[in-house]
């Protein structure tokens, strides 16, 4: 395979972020939902190559691809069974070389999705580990612990799953088995089907570096990292700290200080960044990279802690997804991370969607979307007030607007483009995410926003999800779509002047003529007390995230010299100076 040049992409001549990642715009691939290619109801790579052409009009960099590993898909992915090679319901290495190839040739790159933190029971190591003893070398790869209490009957610690229930899965008990100790339990950060890793293992370090042979040999371009928070773990294992009945069963995880932002993660982050560097420094012309996922919201310092030169090149920032329709929450939330890049100039990965959250249409049509008290770090934990969705939607664009103008790559996720809700009529007999199922249906959990892309407006094909098969047939789409799904499909509102597709096209024009030839680096200026305004070299950007029209003061000494250049809504965009209700305007020089 010949190696990605340089010439291959003509983003890459423009002086300002180099290396490349450092403001690129990427467009991330749930590959189970995003397109169907032949007819049995769910996502596929081939799917994917069909429909490049859409994610190119977006004027994308690199598409990131959620996990398409084979996988029991207890967790759809990130329960990795092997990390080298592609489920069988998504297609082959080879399907996987051809989309490679065929992004490349329209200048787009391909970044994988790597989860570290744990593997999938089917992983051959578990397997093996199952079918050995208790002390065996086989089961020192992951935490396997003896219980507690009598014959072992309780688990080694108090640790919760983050995705409900105990974090610890008991492999039988048979009082007799392991010397009267009974059968050992297995540690599990997230679901039973998905054990950790321990990294302190050298198999274990074996094992990650030729993952990153293996895909950077194949052309891949770089890794959005999985669960980066809880991949290290005291050695001891300790009890967590007791914590009140008012926290929620979601979050208990992410407050055990023996598992969460340890210092033994950062060991990890090292050796997997000496193995980027030292593969890109064979191979010239490649810029390879690791983006960190992790809730660090409203933690500077640990994103500072995270991208030290030696570790992660890039963190999600996921504050501007999380935070309040507010003025002085959104200026905090994007003031953090410039910070950070001001000082380390290590620019952010912005976001404001994801597989893993409520989409932002939805959340931000909430009737308590503007309350500074409902801003939390757990993307699963959801308000329930009424929505809005015309708002959302209008509040959805004002802030995408916003982000796309700050220094730093953006992260869209599929479906953010067609402006797509969160999706709650399915039964419960269709979910599929592990979060309903071991909260005993309490929290809906993610489903909401992976059911499967709408490209036409054609029932009888899951609306364009789906190729129908040679018999003119096609599979139930893996998660059901409501029935206006075709309504808002990327057919239908490609017809409608200024629809939120055509929105997202115009951002990426007008980011790539506005804003990435601008430093990396951005001010809040004051130009009025409801407004946001920032202000990123020659561009200013201004939301208004009021729910009243704001009237702006053109002769303002940092407006003086500028045009409106773009506007959220451009049916209301107009010289007079007044920035509709909900929405943002870009003005230059
Ligand atoms: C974060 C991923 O984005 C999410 O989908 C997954 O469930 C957990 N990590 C566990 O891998
Ligand atoms: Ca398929």
């Amino acid at each position: 395979m010949s190696e990605p040049s340089a010439s291959s992409n003509d983003r890459l001549a423009h002086p300002y972020a180099r290396p490349w990642w450092k403001d690129a715009l990427v467009y991330q691939v749930y590959v189970r939902s995003f397109a169907d290619s032949n007819g049995d109801g769910v996502g596929d790579l081939a799917g994917i190559r069909s429909r490049l052409g859409h994610i190119a009009s977006l004027g994308v960099e690199a598409i990131w691809l959620n996990p398409c590993y084979p996988s029991p898909q207890h967790d759809h992915g990130y329960d990795v069974a092997n990390y080298f090679d592609i489920h069988d319901e998504y297609g082959t290495l080879d399907d996987f070389d051809a989309l490679l190839a065929d992004a490349r040739n329209l200048g787009i790159k391909i970044l994988m999705d790597l989860v570290p933190s744990h593997c999938s029971i089917e992983h051959r190591w578990f397997i093996a580990a199952l079918a050995s003893d208790p002390n065996s070398p086989e089961r020192a790869r992951f935490y396997f612990r003896d219980g507690k209490g009598d014959a072992g009957n309780e688990p080694p610690n108090n640790w919760q799953s983050a995705f409900g229930g105990p974090a610890w899965t008991r492999l039988d008990a048979d009082p007799t088995a392991n010397n009267g100790k009974g059968g050992q339990w297995y540690l599990h950060t997230f679901a039973r089907e998905q054990p950790d890793l321990d990294h302190t293992h050298t198999d274990v370090h074996q094992l990650f570096d030729e993952i990153f042979k293996f895909w950077f040999d194949r052309g891949v371009e770089g890794f959005r990292v999985d669960a980066v928070a809880g991949t290290g773990k005291h050695p001891d294992l300790p009890d967590q700290p007791p914590v009140g009945p008012e926290v929620g069963v979601l979050d208990i995880t992410w407050m055990n200080e023996y598992t969460v932002f340890r210092p033994e993660g950062h060991d990890v982050w090292r050796r997997f960044r000496a193995t980027i560097d030292n593969y890109e420094s064979g191979h010239p012309g490649r810029e390879l990279m690791m983006v960190a996922e992790a809730y660090a919201v409203r933690r500077p310092e640990l994103v500072k802690a995270f991208t030290e030169p030696d570790q992660f090149h890039q963190m999600f920032s996921f504050d501007l997804m999380l935070t309040p329709w507010e003025k002085h929450s959104i200026e905090q939330a994007m003031l953090d991370p410039i910070a950070i890049l001001a000082k380390t100039g290590v620019p952010p990965a912005w976001t404001l969607n994801n597989h893993d959250i409520q989409r932002i249409v939805t959340r931000l049509g909430r009737s308590d979307a503007h309350l500074p008290e409902i801003w939390t770090n757990n993307n699963l934990a959801l308000s329930r007030a009424d929505v809005d969705l015309a708002l959302g939607e209008r509040r959805a664009r004002a802030m995408a607007a916003l982000i796309f103008a700050l220094p730093g790559s953006l992260y869209l996720y599929q479906g953010e483009e067609l402006g797509l809700p969160e999706v709650f009529d399915i039964p419960a007999d269709r979910r599929e995410d592990p979060v309903f199922e071991r909260t005993g249906g309490a929290e809906i959990g993610r489903d909401g926003c992976r059911v499967p892309m709408p490209w036409t407006n054609d029932a009888s094909s899951s609306y364009g999800f789906s190729t129908p098969r040679a018999d003119g047939t096609v599979g139930e789409p893996w998660l059901p779509q409501p029935t206006a799904w075709g309504e808002r499909s990327v057919s239908e509102i490609d017809d409608i002047e200024n629809s939120t597709l055509h929105m997202y096209q115009s951002l990426g024009e007008v980011r790539d003529e506005f804003a990435v030839s601008q430093p990396l680096e951005a001010q809040t200026i004051d130009i009025g007390p409801e407004v946001i305004a920032v202000r990123r070299g020659d561009l200013v950007v201004v939301v208004n995230p009021t729910d009243e029209p704001v009237q702006l003061d053109l002769d303002h000494r940092e407006l003086a010299i500028t045009q409106p250049v773009f506007a959220s809504e451009p049916a209301e965009m107009h010289t007079t100076g007044v920035i509709p209700a909900n929405s943002t305007i870009w003005f230059s020089s």
